[in-house]
């Protein structure tokens, strides 16, 4: 087949030649278009938190498109925007008081680091600029968020990207390996902060950025004290903390937010995916109060921050929020998760006893197994064992080395049961 289209983050000409086409779906499922069920162990991309197709969040959207399909966010507004952001502030760690939304988790990430430089600006602190992200974080792919991956081969192809960027090392070793939650040991990868303020002087920095758990980049969990280790270092230094909780919102580690599952609260907090249940395109980032108020002591009639989208804040992204947050608290997800999770978690520990298997990485509904590459054929042995998986019935996402999992959040004990033996086949039958 050979068709118009470019799709993101694919290999066109296998893609040309046997393409995967979904139909439609339902609660776990994906219907390929031949018909065939598939579970769906990746919750689309890290996104159908609450199950596909949920009725309260369809009927939502049908209602909002039919009511108010289009309104700037630029001056002016719509009440489901004001509701959606009281209510997510509501469900935020304290101190989070404010939300600027957006269309998807790059948007938000170049949003939060806008805000982050923007912040230093207004309080006369203009030396303030530098970035630092983090080895293996994966922030979308705007500039800003590029700049701040700490995943190489993804930057490669774009020219320079923002110069004033440092990264910290991903905070794990062979020591942590098939450890299950945050590993016991690690904290330490925190003082890499203090190394990097000492070359970079901390007077420069604005922010540093990280994922809770590194999710693209292979499911990593915090060690034990290390966010607590990066958020003391930046109060000390004057530093902006922001958390990308572009995956780890939402239920995914059994808290609404990361931030709460860790006990660290970030001063910016990037949303998406789970957000809209991944229903209609949305982002969006926290603020905590402290920020904005820096931004509001110029002229009243002033804009503040010159940044934004057409689609801010869309009415049919708006109803979809709401919905989904009373879909989330209706099926109770986050004590689903945090009763499922052990299981998961242990199921998947399992499959350390496959030849090919390096490591098992498992937090909330999380997981990674990583394989040992095949000799010249880098991330070829993933993609074979997802593409067995998916003829076997079973959707998961192949991402260098690693096969990653995330499922909806509604998975039950059969389901578990059947993602890690459809896995476990997969790794025995592959070479
Ligand atoms: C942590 C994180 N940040 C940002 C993004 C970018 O989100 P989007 O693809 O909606 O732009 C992603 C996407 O996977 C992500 O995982």
């Amino acid at each position: 087949m050979t068709s118009s289209l470019w799709a993101p983050f694919t290999a066109m000409r296998p893609f040309n030649r046997q393409p995967m086409l979904f139909d439609r779906a339902a609660g776990m499922h994906y219907t390929t278009t031949e018909g065939r069920d598939v579970l769906d162990a990746m919750a689309g991309l890290w996104c159908v938190n609450a199950g596909h197709g949920q009725p309260r969040i369809v009927e939502a959207i049908r209602e909002a498109a039919g009511r108010l399909d289009f309104v700037s966010s630029f001056k002016m507004s719509h009440p489901a925007a004001l509701t959606l952001a009281d209510q997510l502030v509501a469900k935020a760690p304290a101190n989070l008081d404010k939300v600027f939304f957006t269309n998807s988790g790059s948007e938000a990430v170049d949003t939060a680091l806008k805000i982050a430089r923007a912040y230093h600006q207004a309080r006369g602190d203009s030396r303030r600029t530098k970035l630092i992200g983090r080895a293996k974080g994966y922030h979308g792919m705007g500039f800003g968020g590029l700049s701040v991956s700490g995943i190489g081969r993804q930057k490669r192809d774009f020219g320079p990207l923002l110069g004033d960027v440092a990264h910290l090392p991903l905070p794990y070793d062979a020591g942590s390996r098939f450890s299950l939650g945050q590993p016991e040991q690690g904290a330490h990868y925190a003082d890499a902060l203090l190394h990097l303020l000492e070359v970079h002087d901390p007077a420069t920095v604005a922010a540093v950025i990280v994922e809770p758990v590194t999710g693209s980049g292979g499911v990593y969990a915090p060690p034990l004290g290390y966010l607590q280790k990066l958020r003391e270092i930046c109060d000390r230094h004057g530093l902006l903390l922001i958390f990308d909780e572009v995956i780890t919102g939402f239920g995914r580690v059994g808290h609404g937010f990361a931030a709460e599952a860790f006990g660290v609260t970030p001063d910016l907090m990037t949303l998406a995916k789970g957000l809209t249940n991944g229903a209609v395109p949305m982002g969006g980032v926290l603020v905590s109060g402290a920020v904005y108020e820096a931004f509001m002591q110029g002229p009243e009639q002033a804009i503040e921050l010159m940044h934004g989208y057409t689609y801010s804040a869309h009415p049919l992204a708006c109803a979809a929020g709401l919905a989904t947050l009373e879909v989330h608290e209706e099926l109770g997800l986050n004590a689903h998760v945090r009763q499922i999770a052990p299981l998961w978690q242990n199921t998947a520990l399992a499959l350390r006893e496959q030849a090919l298997v390096l490591d098992v990485r498992a937090i909330g509904l999380l997981c990674a197994v990583e394989l040992k590459p095949r000799e010249g054929a880098p991330g070829a042995r993933a993609a074979g064992v997802a593409q067995r998986c998916f003829e076997a019935g079973v959707l998961v996402r192949a991402s260098g080395e690693n096969i990653v999992l995330s499922p909806p959040l509604i998975i039950n004990q059969e389901q578990v049961a059947q993602v890690f033996s459809t896995l476990g086949k997969a790794l025995e039958a592959t070479r």
